[in-house]
């Protein structure tokens, strides 16, 4: 089982597969990104060995992220193996959605459990603002069409900023109201080379936490398998409201995740480590010495990524992880 030093348990794994995205979202990859020219994606076969390894040290949930994850041809038959795994409960994925209907058949077929899409604004100029995309109709008509379908859990992730949003919750509210979807305000984090744009749009989600609970929206209970947002519902909407507050100071205690980069590195927290590679051990079908790596390397995972108090301290592997 893996567990840590501090006695949190690692059953959920983020395993990105690529570092390549389409979109250039304002906050996250801002003009002039280069991804680090490595195109030595993990492969099927080492992302089997990788998810039958997590899952024999306890990993019940795989969420892949990206860069983009529907960028990868084989999406698809990752889906599928990761979902085939013995042990492997649930299969979800964070994407910009810029594909959804499209992709979405070839999703369900390969058993995705859970959707998480990026949608920083519900107006369509400001959403081309922040993303260089003219893609939110297709976007909202893909989270219909998952709706409609019925299977897949389905989560909007968006990114709070001062200008672009922060004056514009209404406009969610609204949606809410008839779309059965978690909706996630998100803290804008530092990436690193986004400073400039942190200090100018950052917004702290405990203002809109105070506005919700005054409207009569109430806290979900938490269990012990709950990521990092501080869910809300009301009676009244048929949508629920998630509070992502990286920065507060209890954020890491519930941390329940470990992530795995597209070149196979283990990255023990989104903040500050540089991974740690596991690509070697992935070369093998005995699994046990990348079993016993990944349970040494947990061994130096720390408390907390200890940045409560200065809002300061970047992350530089955001876009590469997918959060
Ligand atoms: P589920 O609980 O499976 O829905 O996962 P999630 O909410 O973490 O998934 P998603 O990929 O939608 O993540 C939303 C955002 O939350 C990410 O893009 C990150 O910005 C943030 N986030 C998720 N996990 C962590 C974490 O461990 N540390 C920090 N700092 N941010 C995180
Ligand atoms: N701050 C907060 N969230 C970010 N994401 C990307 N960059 C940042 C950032 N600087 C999130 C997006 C998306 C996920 C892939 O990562 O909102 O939900
Ligand atoms: Fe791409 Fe997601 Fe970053 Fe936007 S937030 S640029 S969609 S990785």
């Amino acid at each position: 089982m893996l567990t840590d030093n501090f006695g949190r348990r690692f059953y959920y794994l983020r395993l990105s597969i690529t570092d390549v995205c389409n979109f250039r979202c304002n906050y996250c990859l801002p003009d002039g990104y280069q991804c680090d020219g490595n195109r030595d994606f993990l492969s099927l076969d080492e992302i089997q060995r990788l998810t039958h390894a997590f899952a024999q040290l306890g990993t019940e949930k795989i969420r892949i992220t990206g860069g983009e994850p529907g960028l990868r041809k084989d999406l698809p038959e990752i889906i599928a193996t990761c979902k085939q795994t013995p042990g492997i409960k649930k299969v979800a994925i964070t994407s910009n959605g810029f594909k959804l209907p499209q992709h979405l058949p070839q999703w369900l077929d390969a058993g995705i459990d859970s959707i998480n899409i990026s949608i920083d604004s519900l107006d369509p100029r400001q959403f081309h603002a922040i993303t260089g995309h003219d893609k939110l109709k297709t976007i909202l008509q893909g989270i219909d069409m998952a709706l409609a379908d019925g299977r897949p859990d389905i989560k909007v992730n968006t990114v709070l900023m001062r200008e672009y949003n922060g004056y514009d919750i209404q406009t969610y509210l609204d949606w809410l109201k008839d779309t059965p979807v978690t909706l996630r305000f998100i803290e804008l984090m530092q990436t690193g080379d986004n400073q400039e744009f942190f200090d100018a749009q950052h917004v702290k989600g405990s203002r809109i936490k105070q506005n919700l609970i005054l409207d009569g929206w109430q806290p979900v209970i938490r269990d012990k398998s709950a990521g990092p947002a501080q869910e809300f519902f009301h009676p009244d909407y048929q949508g629920k409201i998630g509070l992502i507050m990286p920065y507060s100071k209890d954020f890491c205690n519930s941390c329940n995740r470990l992530r795995v980069s597209s070149s196979g590195k283990l990255h023990l927290c989104l903040f500050g480590d540089q991974g740690l590679s596991l690509r070697e051990q992935l070369q093998q079908d005995d699994l046990t010495p990348l079993k016993a790596r990944i349970l040494s390397l947990l061994d130096d995972k720390k408390a907390s990524h200890f940045l409560h108090d200065k809002l300061t301290g970047a992350t530089k592997h955001l876009a590469m992880l997918g959060g």
